[in-house]
């Protein structure tokens, strides 16, 4: 039988209730009853005078049931609950551990008083989730820390450390050794002192810079992570309550408006991709291989750009990483590389000299290749040329045994193709790094029909190890990612510019959709000649020179590859990174137009978000219709993470769901009658088509598929 979710006893006139709902112990329906019975038993039994709440296991509450939401909340809730231990006639006190989340946090405000180890942490992550603290949060936090500190906390979303909640006065001691002993003695003092309850309702708001002024300048703190968010100004709101209306009113605001909170589209799209991401890693038929030591050793073949990248990724993880160049120059520009951006990392205050120092004390340098042989994973990320590709991989496959994971970074190449050559192919997978490699958090894990299920649980352990979102696609061109950048959104991209708009109209109007950047800027900082090479592999592959895709080519063949070379589709000034339009690049556009029959005109940026977003949404459907994805909520994933889509719209599938798909089967419709189908672009994907005739969404295809 399980054991109870909340256990209740008594000793030295304390009654401990002791929250065990592993492995997180979420306030569920269940602890929720618990709490409330044994509560009841502590307030009932004559001898206690005086109440803890702590929680077993590795850390104190993560908070609410995520699973709760979408529905009514079952009896008892956690306002009733709280509302009860609040006012408990005898004091209670809450004993944190680990970290305390949401409703966690909530629950120690309840509470009327606080202790806490030092290493615990507590925090209101619920606007990343576009909501806002609905279980008295938003009315207990400001008595306890202010209004404005408690604004400052709530928009982070970030935990506090218990220095920082000592300083605050969220917690009331730092209890150094054991927590429970701590706990104990808190309360003998506080029975020695006849203290009695302090409900966190009965206290006062502490005002003070919590006017226009204040608010808009812990609002502007957090602008970066806001953008184009809204649950912001639902938190002044709910704040604004607990300052101007008594408790019980304010309790009531807050419920209102946390209602409200849950049906917004933000908080739609926000917990769709909260769900994706935890989903992405489970694979159908792929078993977990945790029962399998962790990977320790790993050696990544290529000093380059991506290469120094991958082998600082696998030091920050803790590994042992064997990097491996054939040039002496190249791997003293690799060597270089890391050590610059340790030192970045430790001038930004990120890592201490001792830590940077540790983290790149675990890479090893060589120029053999025969130094890969001890290795648990191999990655190859040397130049992106199919027969040096194909010589390395066979030559370390027949230098490790087969339970070592063979991975290539490549971007372009067919990874069945690199297999060939290899003794037993089955244990090689794409590992696709972003750039930098050590920063960006996509890894999408290439798997061929033939690759060994066992090769890609272990692909799927190291980007969890990695800390990486690992993301499952099939062996195609582009893989997911830049199958729809380079064949939807970037095509579409140059058409327009083609059509009449600036590269800056371009870019600013994606901007103002929310992506991190514009198509030309991404460009330039890349190097266009990066795309271009891409590009010929993708026309090699599919034998389809494209007709409209060629400014950035153009633009290579004019040495004008991005920022390195202070031109692309921008100028730049030396050591700048301003983009600054360039006429010559306007009258190179003009001329590829007229050469191809386009007549110019000015165009609405609302038109240049739609055809890029439909474009990106039909490429997406083909990418999920031919399997290269799992899911659509994948793509989600890897647009958000990889490509810098709007976070808050949930990726470009949940986009499409949120706009309907008849609608944009509509709109993909008009635009290829007003196109004639300019080059195909504009057939709808089939899957698109058949969803949007039968009503359906891609959420729909997505639990059919799992469900089957
Ligand atoms: N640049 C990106 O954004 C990006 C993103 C994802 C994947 N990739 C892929 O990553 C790979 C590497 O790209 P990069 O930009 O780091 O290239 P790079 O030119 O910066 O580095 C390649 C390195 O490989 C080394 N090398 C060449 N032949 C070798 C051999 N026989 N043995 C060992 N080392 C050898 C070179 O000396 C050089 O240091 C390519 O396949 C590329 O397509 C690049």
């Amino acid at each position: 039988m399980p054991p109870e979710p909340v256990q209740y006893r008594c000793r030295n006139r304390i009654g401990f209730l002791l929250i065990d709902n592993p492995p997180v112990n979420v306030l569920a329906a269940p602890v929720r009853t618990g709490l409330a019975r044994a509560l009841g038993a502590a307030l009932a039994d004559e001898s206690v005078r005086a109440i803890v709440i702590a929680c077993a296991g590795k850390t104190f509450s993560a908070g609410a049931d995520i699973g709760e939401f979408d529905g009514p909340m079952a009896e008892p809730t956690l306002q009733a609950v709280f509302a009860a231990i609040e006012a408990s006639n005898k004091p209670v006190v809450a004993a944190l551990h680990g970290l305390a989340l949401g409703g966690g946090v909530e629950l120690t405000l309840a509470c009327h008083y606080r202790v806490a180890t030092p290493e615990a942490k507590l925090g209101l992550p619920e606007i990343t989730l576009g909501l806002i603290p609905g279980a008295g949060g938003t009315q207990r936090l400001p008595r306890v820390i202010g209004a404005a500190a408690a604004l400052d906390m709530i928009v982070s979303g970030a935990p506090v450390d218990a220095k920082s909640a000592l300083n605050l006065g969220l917690v009331d001691v730092v209890v150094d050794g054991d927590l429970m002993l701590g706990a104990e003695r808190f309360c003998q003092q506080l029975i020695e002192q006849g203290a009695k309850p302090r409900p966190t309702g009965a206290r006062t708001v502490e005002v003070a810079g919590f006017d226009e002024a204040g608010i808009a300048g812990i609002l502007r703190k957090h602008s970066r992570a806001l953008k184009g968010r809204t649950t912001q100004q639902l938190v002044v709101e709910a704040l604004t309550a607990a300052t101007q209306s008594d408790f019980a009113a304010g309790l009531a605001i807050e419920r209102r408006i946390a209602d409200h909170s849950i049906t917004t589209p933000e908080s739609k799209a926000l917990r769709h991709l909260f769900f994706a991401e935890r989903q992405v890693s489970k694979v159908p038929g792929i078993v977990s291989d945790s029962t399998k030591a962790p990977i320790a050793r790993v050696a990544v073949i290529g000093a380059g750009t991506m290469g120094s990248g991958i082998a600082t990724a696998c030091a920050d993880a803790g590994m042992a990483v064997t990097l491996i160049d054939s040039h002496a120059g190249g791997m003293e520009c690799g060597l270089a590389l890391i050590a610059s951006n340790y030192e970045s990392s430790v001038a930004r205050g990120r890592l201490t000299h001792e830590e940077a120092a540790r983290r790149r004390g675990r890479i090893v340098d060589s120029l053999d290749l025969g130094a890969a042989a001890e290795a648990d994973v191999v990655i190859e990320s040397v130049f992106e040329d199919l027969a040096l590709k194909q010589s390395i991989l066979s030559k370390v496959a027949a230098l490790t045994p087969a339970s070592t994971l063979l991975a290539s970074n490549t971007s372009t190449l067919s990874i069945a193709e690199l297999s060939r050559p290899c003794r037993d192919p089955q244990r090689l997978v794409g590992l696709h790094f972003f750039s930098p490699a050590h920063v960006m958090k996509l890894l999408e894990i290439v798997r061929m029909p033939a690759t060994d299920p066992a090769a890609l649980g272990r692909a799927l352990t190291l980007a969890k190890q990695l800390k990486k979102v690992g993301v499952v696609a099939g062996d195609a061109f582009g893989f997911i990612g830049n199958k729809m950048m380079l064949d939807g959104y970037w095509r579409e991209a140059e058409l327009l510019m083609l059509e009449g708009a600036a590269p800056e109209q371009v870019d600013t109007a994606m901007e103002s959709f929310g992506f991190a950047m514009g198509p030309a800027r991404v460009n330039d900082l890349g190097g266009t000649d990066v795309g271009t090479k891409t590009r010929v592999e993708l026309f090699k592959r599919e034998r389809r020179p494209d007709p409209y895709f060629v400014i950035a080519d153009a633009l290579t063949a004019m040495n004008r590859l991005g920022q390195k070379t202070l031109a692309g589709f921008y100028r730049y000034q030396p050591g700048e990174r301003q983009a600054l339009p360039d006429d010559e690049v306007l009258s190179l556009i003009e001329k590829l137009a007229v050469d191809r029959g386009i007549a110019r005109r000015w165009i609405e940026s609302s038109e240049i978000v739609e055809r890029c977003l439909l474009q990106l949404i039909n490429v997406g459907a083909h990418v999920l219709e031919t399997g290269v994805a799992m899911r659509a909520a994948d793509i989600d994933v890897v647009w958000v993470h990889g490509y810098g889509f709007p976070r808050r719209l949930g990726g470009p599938m949940f986009h499409a769901d949120s706009l309907g798909l008849a609608h944009v089967l509509g709109r993909i419709e008009h635009y290829g009658a007003r196109m004639k189908n300019r080059n195909d672009y504009w057939r709808p994907a089939p899957l698109l088509e058949k969803l949007a005739q039968q009503g359906r969404s891609f959420a729909n295809w997505d639990s059919e598929r799992i469900a089957r």
